[in-house]
């Protein structure tokens, strides 16, 4: 939205300044799915992924490298009250819940050396859906017939793709593989 401001001559006298404010609605036009969400479905830019380089690694590390003994074994509502905390003091971020879901997702993936998927976006018009996987995490489509097809992921752990109904979502590291179901979750790890 454009804003014009006049201001007044100072000239010691109070002049009755004739304001033009334009007023321009903005019509926001929210996508249909082609998928039946069985969650809502929020477009987060960016996602826990993304977010984490961001606004933490600075004090724990890409991918939380940093992050000491015992980061693993944290009970999942006390990691959730840790990382809400986290982003709303530190990361200065005013989170939403399903971001403070997400980003707690994401740690249990790290805090067990596991791959993770989470999808941030989906674009109607071109059909595209947006997400991240951990930097270095392999991913896949899988339909039932066809053999699983890579997605190309970039160096930050980012990637689009035009996703087939009822396919699924495959991440690999060296050790682990995960799956998620577009229709039924919008990331891994999945708690809340
Ligand atoms: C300015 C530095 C700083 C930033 C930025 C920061 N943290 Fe922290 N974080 C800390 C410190 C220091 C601790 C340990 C002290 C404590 O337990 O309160 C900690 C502890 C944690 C823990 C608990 C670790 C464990 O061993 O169980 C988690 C989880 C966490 N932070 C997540 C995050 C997330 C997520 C973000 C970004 C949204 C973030 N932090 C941003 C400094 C930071």
């Amino acid at each position: 939205m454009r804003m014009l401001s006049t201001s007044g001559i100072q000239t010691g006298k109070r002049l009755a300044v004739p304001r033009l404010i334009p007023f321009i609605l903005v019509a926001l036009m929210a996508g249909s799915f082609t998928w039946q969400w069985k969650d809502p479905f929020s477009q987060m830019k960016p996602g826990p992924v993304k977010a984490f380089e961001k606004n933490c690694a600075r004090c724990h590390g890409p991918q939380g490298k940093f992050y000491g003994e015992g980061f693993g074994s944290r009970p999942h509502k006390e990691l959730r009250h840790m990382v809400r905390e986290m982003m709303e003091g530190p990361a200065f971020m005013n989170p939403s819940t399903r971001e403070v879901n997400a980003m707690t997702a994401y740690h249990h993936a790290l805090s067990r050396g596991e791959p993770f998927i989470c999808l941030t976006g989906y674009d109607s018009t071109q059909n595209v859906s947006y997400g991240e996987v951990i930097p270095g995490n392999q991913l896949f489509i899988k339909s039932s017939k066809n053999k699983p097809t890579p997605v190309p992921v970039a160096n930050d752990g980012s990637w689009n793709v035009d996703l087939p109904a009822k396919s699924r979502l495959v991440a690999k590291n060296d050790s682990t593989k995960i799956q998620l179901n577009p229709a039924e979750k919008q990331w891994s790890h999945h708690r809340n």
